[in-house]
């Protein structure tokens, strides 16, 4: 049998790991928060230049070595240092992050059933459905987590072919379907222009530091680099893939995804005359209550949108538990259902003590210096150990892999210009951008 991805399996299962939450709740706030079409130009070359050169260098050390994503570093290495193995740190930061965005996903299936049953009238009380939720409904809330950990299990238990890439063929084109839907519904409300010219046209005087940073940030976020899931996808690859034509696919397919949520929800959003910086509450508290006011029609619309969501963020979460997965399974010899029940029965209950944290009952014993434990698990991972994980990588290849053995593959596939393209964004822009990432989380500049 065979048990690695098909070539479009493989392009269709990175993609649904890309595609995630990310692209439709955190994109389009985040874009509103910095101001619209600034941030998205931003946004874009940071794609183009940060997040796609670390997908193609993850995508390398992945089919070159053949191995999870602790080992591969290794593997790849000039010297065969075993010290490459804590580059694996990262598949750690995967489980936390799978812990939280697993009963995000719980609230997106709260929000199905909330459709059917009922939407919000007025702000107070789409705010309040919200809020009730994530501080008093715990059992709903483990409910829902124990629901999506199940889903996860057992497409993961089934493997990478019959399992991921049968999901995802699944599940992405229903949720091309669902967007390209509601996107051809945005375009007959008057709102569509404004939305577009707010996406589009950037208001220069809005231009800062902090933009900068948040674009590249998001890029990390939304094409899943940086936590060992596209070097564990890539070892399963076809041993002959070009890995430059993919990843360039993939980071197409994901940005195509995130502009479309934002255009979409950005027509919705100025229909009612909404605000677009409404931050993480955006999708949970502002969508509900405008799908409210548009009576049975707003609930289809409502149900479509969740679902999308939801069925982006199954193929995402999916793909968060692979890399612990593999790693215990090569590294400890576990059967594959061991090693998904193990990592699976981490991420259940670390994501109920994370949702427990913003409880009203729980809250105060689950906050640490101002913070939830749900707040610096989310920052500890997407600000720091996903930019950290990025700079291992590009300094990996940059400086402790032999160029002419990375050019020799690379040109067997790609141009020379492209592989020396990719080589200087790679030992240069890369590192240093997010050096000033974390200068300027430091406040520094
Ligand atoms: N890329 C996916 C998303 O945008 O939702 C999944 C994901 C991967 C999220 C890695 C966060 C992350 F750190």
């Amino acid at each position: 049998m065979k048990t690695g991805f098909s070539r479009i399996g493989f392009v269709l299962a990175a993609a649904g790991s890309a595609v995630g939450l990310g692209n439709i709740w955190r994109f389009p706030y985040v874009t509103g928060e910095h101001g619209g079409g600034v941030f998205v130009f931003l946004y874009l070359i940071s794609i183009a230049l940060i997040g796609l050169t670390v997908f193609i260098a993850e995508s390398y050390i992945g089919k070159e070595s053949r191995t999870n994503a602790a080992a591969s570093y290794q593997v790849t290495s000039a010297t065969n240092n075993k010290n490459w193995r804590w580059a694996g740190f990262q598949i750690f930061a995967g489980i936390v992050i799978l812990s939280f965005y697993a009963f995000i996903i719980g609230w997106i299936i709260n929000y199905i059933l909330i459709s059917f049953t009922g939407l919000p009238s007025s702000i107070k009380d789409a705010q309040d459905t919200f809020t009730n939720l994530i501080t008093y409904e715990i059992g709903t809330q483990i409910l829902f987590h124990t629901i999506v950990i199940a889903i996860i299990v057992y497409i993961g238990l089934k493997g990478i072919k019959e399992g991921i890439e049968k999901a995802n063929l699944i599940l992405m084109p229903l949720l091309a379907v669902i967007l390209i839907g509601l996107l051809i519904y945005s375009t007959t409300l008057d709102s569509f222009g404004k939305a577009i010219s707010f996406m589009f046209m950037p208001d220069w005087s809005k231009f800062n530091v902090d933009s900068v940073l948040a674009a590249v940030g998001q890029a990390f976020y939304t094409l899943s680099v940086g936590m060992g899931i596209i070097i564990t996808y890539s070892a399963s690859m076809a041993k002959d893939a070009n890995i430059v034509r993919s990843s360039i696919y993939v980071a197409i397919v994901d940005t195509l995804v995130a502009l479309m949520a934002g255009v979409i929800i950005f027509s919705f959003l100025f229909s009612a005359g909404a605000e677009s910086a409404a931050g993480p509450g955006l999708v949970f508290i502002s969508l509900p209550l405008i799908f409210g006011g548009w009576g049975i029609f707003g609930q289809i619309i409502a149900i479509s949108f969740f679902c999308a969501l939801l069925f982006a963020g199954i193929t995402s979460a999916v793909s968060l538990l692979e890399p612990s997965v593999m790693y215990l399974i090569e590294k400890f010899k576990m059967t594959r259902v061991k090693a998904t029940l193990i990592t699976a029965g981490f991420v259940y209950i670390l994501g109920i003590v994370g949702l427990l944290s913003m409880s009203n009952d729980y809250g105060t014993m689950l906050t640490f210096f101002g913070k939830s434990l749900f707040d610096w698990l989310d920052y500890l991972t997407a600000s720091i150990a996903l930019p950290i994980s990025g700079f291992v990588t590009a300094i990996f290849l940059g400086y402790f892999v032999d160029k002419n053995i990375l050019k020799t593959k690379f040109t067997s596939h790609v141009s020379l210009t492209i592989f020396n393209i990719w080589y200087f964004l790679i030992k240069y822009v890369v590192p240093i951008a997010i050096i000033l990432l974390f200068l300027n989380l430091l406040k520094v500049i």
